[in-house]
């Protein structure tokens, strides 16, 4: 498959986040054309500014590069059983644009966590915020990265083999999913 667009949500903003890492590890298995990480540093919703000003223009380009890419990623961490408010406030924003940026999107669901279940309960509420816009969301193998600080290497590439492999195969999932929308 040629011109493949990929681009990425990560809702955590910290410089050394290990779901960054571990999207950077999925767009590098992935292996795009171009990936792209969105900047998700959007002020947060209030419909009164929307109202007033409309939508910030970090938001549109957003909604634009998710409506113009072939797959998406979101990766999340887990804030106290949950998805952080960064990645529902992204989610929101988004919700607000014009269109149906998420409608019938190949969409690949990752999350990386200091405990031993890997995000999962963060995962599982992603999962469920993202299905309003009906993206098509690959089943699994289901990537959960638990004690993920420890998880990677100085060269950012992911440690452990068997991490590697459901990676690859997630993404694998993510391509065919691509071609099933290009048929
Ligand atoms: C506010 C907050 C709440 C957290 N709650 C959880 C939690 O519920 N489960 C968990 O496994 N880790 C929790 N953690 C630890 C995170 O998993 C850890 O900080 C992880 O590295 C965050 O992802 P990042 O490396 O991408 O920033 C929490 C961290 C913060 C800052």
């Amino acid at each position: 498959m040629s011109d493949m667009k990929l681009v990425g949500l990560c809702g955590s903003l910290r410089a050394e986040s290990s779901n960054r890492k571990l999207m950077f590890e999925a767009a590098r298995l992935f292996a795009p054309d171009a990936f792209t990480e969105l900047d998700l540093r959007f002020p947060l919703f209030d419909e009164d500014s929307q109202n007033a000003d409309g939508i910030p223009a970090a938001v549109q380009q957003a909604a634009d590069q998710i409506a113009g890419a072939d797959a998406v990623l979101v990766v999340t961490p887990e804030y106290n059983k949950g998805i952080s408010g960064v990645l529902k406030n992204a989610l929101d924003w988004i919700s607000r644009t014009e269109g149906t940026p998420w409608q019938d999107k190949p969409v690949a669901l990752l999350s990386a966590a200091a405990g031993r279940a890997g995000g999962e309960r963060a995962q599982n509420m992603a999962r469920l915020c993202l299905t309003p816009f009906r993206p098509r969301l690959v089943a699994g193998p289901e990537m959960m990265l638990a004690q993920s600080r420890s998880q990677f290497g100085d060269d950012g590439r992911l440690i452990d083999a068997r991490g590697q492999g459901l990676l690859q195969s997630l993404m694998e999932e993510l391509r065919t999913e691509v071609g099933r929308m290009r048929d």
